[in-house]
């Protein structure tokens, strides 16, 4: 049986804990979605792992993307971003930038709920995005302040300079340039002179096949002052990795 003491120090540390959970849940920006944040101690190897608490995409794939719309509109940094997509063209065996994934629209917000909140600065930050796809992620670092170089395959461009064009009118607080890139091949220079200050990719871990081509650009790309972000669907990086 335990003493009263020990029950008291017991409910304290129950009471520490949930304090501490509480602290590591936040919401993200306009979206308000509920976000656990997991801080490592290594610097090095810091990871942020972030993900929606009973959010719909635990059970739904595409919540906040239509796969068959021609257009998709958001709200992001003051204004409403209006992306193009080619459903048709998501029937084309390798084509999967030719729509907007749910990581995209994730990675997009908390980088706005980041720079608005304080806690991160894009201003003037040379960032690198890869697999662009649509466009939407690299379009809201530029409007952040960020001197973005947003790629993709060679094939891929068309769309993507469209939505570019379309969103980064008027009073855009950085830049954007689209350019190709072929994972796992030698990086043109203006990627890596001087290497970027953030590295971002929505949804670009989805086949085995590229890992390690992605992993090889990755280290290319990376000095000691980068930063990468990579967003992904953990339940369909599981799924495919038991299939
Ligand atoms: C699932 S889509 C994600 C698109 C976008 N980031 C999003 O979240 O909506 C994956 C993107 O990675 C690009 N990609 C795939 N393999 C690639 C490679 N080997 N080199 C460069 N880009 C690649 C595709 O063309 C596509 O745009």
């Amino acid at each position: 049986m335990m003493g009263g003491e020990e029950e008291k120090e017991e409910e304290i540390g129950k009471k520490d804990e949930e304090e501490e959970e509480e602290e590591m849940v936040g919401s993200i920006g306009s979206y308000r979605g509920r976000v656990r944040l997991v801080y490592s101690s290594a610097a090095a190897a810091e990871m942020m792992l972030l993900w929606g608490i009973q959010q719909p995409t635990l059970s739904k794939p595409n919540a906040f993307v239509s796969h068959s719309s021609q257009q998709l509109r958001l709200d992001a940094c003051g204004r409403t971003l209006s992306i193009l997509q080619s459903p048709s063209s998501l029937g084309t065996p390798g084509v999967t930038g030719s729509v907007l994934w749910d990581s995209g629209v994730v990675l997009g917000k908390f980088l706005e709920h980041t720079v608005e909140s304080g806690m991160m600065l894009l201003q003037g930050k040379k960032v690198v995005e890869l697999g662009s796809g649509c466009g939407l992620v690299g379009c809201i670092a530029a409007l952040l302040g960020a001197e973005v170089i947003l790629t993709d395959l060679p094939d891929r461009l068309r769309l993507l300079r469209k939505n570019v064009g379309t969103n980064l009118y008027g009073n855009v607080r950085g830049s954007a340039a689209v350019s190709q890139f072929v994972w796992g091949e030698e990086p043109d220079l203006e990627l890596i002179q001087p290497l970027p200050d953030y590295v971002l990719g929505s949804d670009v871990i989805y086949g085995e096949d590229a890992v390690m081509d992605l992993l090889a650009t990755l280290l290319e790309l990376c000095g000691t002052q980068t930063t990468i972000i990579l967003a992904g669907e953990l339940e369909m990086m599981l799924s495919s990795n038991t299939s």
